[in-house]
């Protein structure tokens, strides 16, 4: 499967993923077709081309979404993507991003998505004193981290007595958990989800 990997800042977790893909559980699986960023200076890139990955980017600064988003879209498509892999890309996706890759569009949070979206969700369980947060690999669809669930993974937060400590134990299973979930959907070894049935109840 070809992966569009998408990032606005450090790309801790892109590293993981093209380390998977190089050498771990990705290998055979999955190649990186391209690794993007809205923003052309984000650390990230210039790790993703010191790992040999193809790199691009468009500048969203000043833009308006829905065009900025039609653009990047357009970029993506040139790579064939099977799937749109977000990895700290800070921006809402447009209803169009969303429709142009339907169903193949995965983000990773670092918290339980039921109980929170949005920024900030290490200092969230730091400040609430959590003794256990969650990791959630979803497919996105138009809402903030409200997307179907692929996989969660717990990370014991007991004795982490500073921020710094959570996000280090967070980031630790966040790096594997997005190369291992990848991995299992590949494989087709996970429950067909569409974004779609995203908060419709079962009805049995
Ligand atoms: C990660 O904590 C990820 O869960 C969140 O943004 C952060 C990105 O970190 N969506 P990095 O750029 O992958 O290091």
């Amino acid at each position: 499967a070809r992966l569009a990997i998408l990032l606005s800042g450090r790309g801790s977790n892109m590293v993981a993923l093209v380390q998977a893909v190089q050498h771990g559980v990705l290998s055979g699986l999955a190649e990186v077709a391209v690794v993007f960023s809205n923003k052309p200076d984000a650390p990230g890139l210039e790790t993703a081309a010191a790992l040999g990955c193809l790199t691009a980017s468009l500048s969203s600064q000043g833009r308006k979404r829905a065009e900025f988003d039609a653009e990047v879209v357009e970029l993506l498509r040139q790579y064939q993507p099977d799937y749109v892999v977000l990895a700290g890309y800070m921006r809402i996706l447009s209803p169009t991003f969303i429709r142009a890759f339907a169903g193949r569009i995965l983000n990773i949070h670092p918290a339980d998505t039921h109980q929170h979206q949005g920024l900030h969700a290490y200092e969230w369980a730091f400040e609430n004193q959590l003794p256990e947060t969650k990791i959630t690999v979803h497919l996105v669809d138009e809402g903030l981290d409200t997307g179907p669930i692929l996989a969660q993974h717990p990370v014991d937060l007991q004795g982490a007595g500073t921020l710094a400590e959570v996000e280090q134990r967070g980031l630790a299973v966040e790096h594997f958990l997005y190369a291992d979930t990848l991995a299992r959907l590949i494989r087709g070894e996970l429950p067909r989800r569409t974004p779609e049935t995203a908060g419709t109840a079962v009805v049995s």
